[in-house]
């Protein structure tokens, strides 16, 4: 479903990404961990296609397309859907604005709203005075609505209470796991998704299929996501930095 290949990146001048290499099958979910400043966000922001992230080498495929030079309204009506680490506030759109031009039209917004206890902020400025974990759930809300077939999440647990972290979990892994059925068969929903996590408390909720670890621009291994975690913990980011060192 997608393909990072050899995809490099320079924003504002200086090189973010070098050489990076990632794919992500249908119905397959990958985490992206790694340390602050290493370019995670880019990376995503980059497949997103907003402006500023300026690809100088390599490509991004999405559903065996080209999709490198897209702009991005192109790559979210072919799919592609994110959560971004920090959202711009939109004083004078209120979310309900948003969701007549998302919606698909399907989608039962005020039940959607209610689950992620989000109803009251519907007919607010987007982002305008919300705390850190209304943030998220608005994030995922627009999502849930938006229906991508690709979800670029960046750190959906970073700053969500641990009550509202198991309302965000099980709202993540019903959009991305859920089967659906159709003319009384049973079909996976084969949504796929990349999604950043410095903890890993979104395992808990979602079977994630593999985990990339990215360091300095450059990924550096990739493995089962939770024995890559452990490692983390274990080691830190080093013993991930010293293994590709002797790999090369
Ligand atoms: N406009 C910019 N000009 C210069 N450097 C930038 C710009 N935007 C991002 N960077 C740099 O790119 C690097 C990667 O940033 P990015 O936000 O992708 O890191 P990250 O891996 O997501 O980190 P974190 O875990 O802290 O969120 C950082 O060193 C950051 O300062
Ligand atoms: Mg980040």
């Amino acid at each position: 479903m997608l393909e990072i290949k050899n995809l490099s990146v320079e924003v504002g001048g200086r090189r973010i990404l070098n050489d990076v290499n990632l794919s992500v099958e249908r119905g397959h979910i990958n985490v992206l961990f790694g340390p602050n400043g290493a370019g995670k966000s880019a990376l995503l922001m980059t497949v997103m296609g907003f402006s500023g992230y300026n690809v100088v080498e390599g490509q991004i495929i999405f559903n065996d397309e080209d999709i490198t030079n897209l702009p991005i309204n192109e790559r979210a009506k072919k799919g592609i859907g994110i959560m971004t680490q920090r959202p711009p506030n939109m004083p004078g759109i209120k979310l309900r604005d948003l969701f007549k031009i998302t919606a698909k039209e399907s989608i039962d917004i005020e039940k959607l709203a209610e689950e992620l206890d989000m109803s009251r902020f519907l007919d607010r400025g987007i982002n305008v005075g919300f705390s850190g974990g209304e943030i998220k759930r608005s994030e995922l809300l627009q999502l849930a609505v938006q229906q991508p077939s690709l979800y670029l999440l960046d750190e959906p647990e970073s700053g969500v209470d641990l009550v509202s972290i198991e309302k965000v979990g099980n709202k993540i892994s019903e959009l991305l796991h859920k089967d659906i059925k159709c003319a009384g068969e049973r079909y996976k929903k084969g949504k796929s998704a990349l999604i950043i996590t410095h903890t890993g408390q979104i395992l808990d909720y979602i079977e994630a299929d593999r985990g990339y670890i990215l360091s300095n621009g450059t990924i550096m291994c990739s493995g089962n996501p939770r024995e890559l975690l452990n490692e983390i913990k274990n080691q830190g980011y080093g013993g991930c930095i010293r293994c590709k060192m002797m790999q090369s």
